[in-house]
C-alpha cells in the first residue's frame, strides 16, 4: 500500500456517477488505480466500469448502492477485498437540492442532510475502519466538500451546513490521524463546477472549472493530503475573506 506521500494504489469511490468522480476515476484508470465504483445506478455504472477498463484501470469491481441509507455492516471490506485492496476512499456523491423547499419542507430539508452530512459521515467512518484494517495511517478518506459550507448564507445554507459538517468530521479525522496513526480524513472544498448539478445556474467566467479541473486538483491532493484542500486553490482565499467579512457588511450581500 502507498506510503504518507503517494499516489493511491486503490480507490474507492463513492457516488461514482458523479461528473466529478468520473473525471477522477479516468484519471485514475489512466495511472494503473485499482477502482471500486459505488453508485446507485446499475446500469450507469456498468457503462463507467467498462470504459474505465479500457482506460487502464486493472481491476474493477462495482456495487450499486443507494449510499444515503449508509453503510451495511461488512459490504465496504468486501468491495476492498474483491478489487484487491485500496488505500484510500472518496466521498463523491451528494445533492444540491433547493433551499425553499427545505425551508418550507421539513422533509426535503432530512433528505439534503441525510445525503449530504449523515450518510456521508457514517460512510467516512466506515472507510476509516476499513482501511485501517488494510494500511492503517496510509488510508486516507476523501469527501467532497463546498466552499458553501465555510459561512452559512440566504440561498444555501441547508446544503451549505451539511457540507461544513462533513468537512468539520473529515478535518476531525485528520487530526486523529496525526495523533494516533490512524487513517488519514481530507476534505477538498471545490467552487463552481460545471456539473449536472449546477445545471441551473449562469455559467461561465474565471470561477467556473470543469470536471476534468476539479479532478485533477482531487488526484492531486490525494497523494500529498492534508486535512483541507481548496479546488482551485484561490478559493482558498476568496473563501478566508467571505469569512472575514464583518456580519455588517456580509448581511448587505444577497448571497
Ligand atoms: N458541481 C459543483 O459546483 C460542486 C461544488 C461544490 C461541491 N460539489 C460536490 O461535489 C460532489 C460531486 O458533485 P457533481 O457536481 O459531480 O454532481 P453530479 O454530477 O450531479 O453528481 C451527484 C452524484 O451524487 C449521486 N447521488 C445522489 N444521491 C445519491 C444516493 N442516495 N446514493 C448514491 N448516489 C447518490 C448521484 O447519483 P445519480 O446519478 O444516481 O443521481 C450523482 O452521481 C458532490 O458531493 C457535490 O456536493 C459540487
Amino acid at each position: 500500500m502507498k506510503s504518507s506521500n503517494a499516489a493511491p494504489m486503490g480507490v474507492i469511490i463513492l457516488g461514482a456517477s458523479s461528473a466529478i468522480a468520473e473525471a477522477v476515476a479516468r484519471r485514475l484508470a489512466t495511472k494503473g488505480v485499482r477502482l471500486g465504483l459505488v453508485a446507485r445506478d446499475a446500469v450507469k455504472l456498468a457503462a463507467i466500469g467498462d470504459d474505465l477498463r479500457i482506460r487502464g484501470a486493472p481491476q474493477i469491481a462495482v456495487r450499486a448502492w443507494d449510499l444515503a441509507a449508509g453503510p451495511a455492516p461488512g459490504a465496504l471490506a468486501e468491495l476492498a477485498q474483491e478489487m484487491g485492496g485500496a488505500d484510500t476512499v472518496l466521498i463523491a456523491y451528494g445533492l444540491l437540492g433547493d433551499q425553499a423547499l427545505a425551508e418550507a419542507d421539513g422533509a426535503a430539508a432530512l433528505e439534503l442532510l441525510q445525503v449530504n452530512f449523515t450518510s456521508a459521515v457514517s460512510w467516512a467512518l466506515e472507510s476509516s475502519r476499513v482501511l485501517a484494517t488494510i494500511c492503517g495511517a496510509h488510508g486516507l478518506v476523501v469527501g467532497l466538500g463546498s466552499v458553501a459550507g465555510d459561512r452559512g448564507r440566504k440561498s444555501n445554507f441547508v446544503y451549505g451546513a451539511a457540507k461544513g459538517g462533513l468537512a468539520l468530521a473529515l478535518q476531525g479525522m485528520a487530526h486523529r490521524s496525526a495523533l494516533t496513526g490512524a487513517p488519514r480524513g481530507m476534505v477538498v472544498k471545490l467552487g463552481f463546477v460545471d456539473t449536472p448539478m449546477t445545471a441551473g445556474f449562469k455559467k461561465g467566467g474565471p470561477l467556473w472549472s470543469t470536471p476534468d479541473q476539479a479532478a485533477a486538483a482531487i488526484v492531486q491532493a490525494m497523494a500529498r493530503p492534508k486535512a483541507i484542500v481548496y479546488a482551485p486553490w484561490f478559493w482558498r482565499w476568496i473563501a478566508l475573506i467571505i469569512r472575514l467579512l464583518p456580519e455588517a457588511v456580509f448581511n448587505r450581500a444577497d448571497l
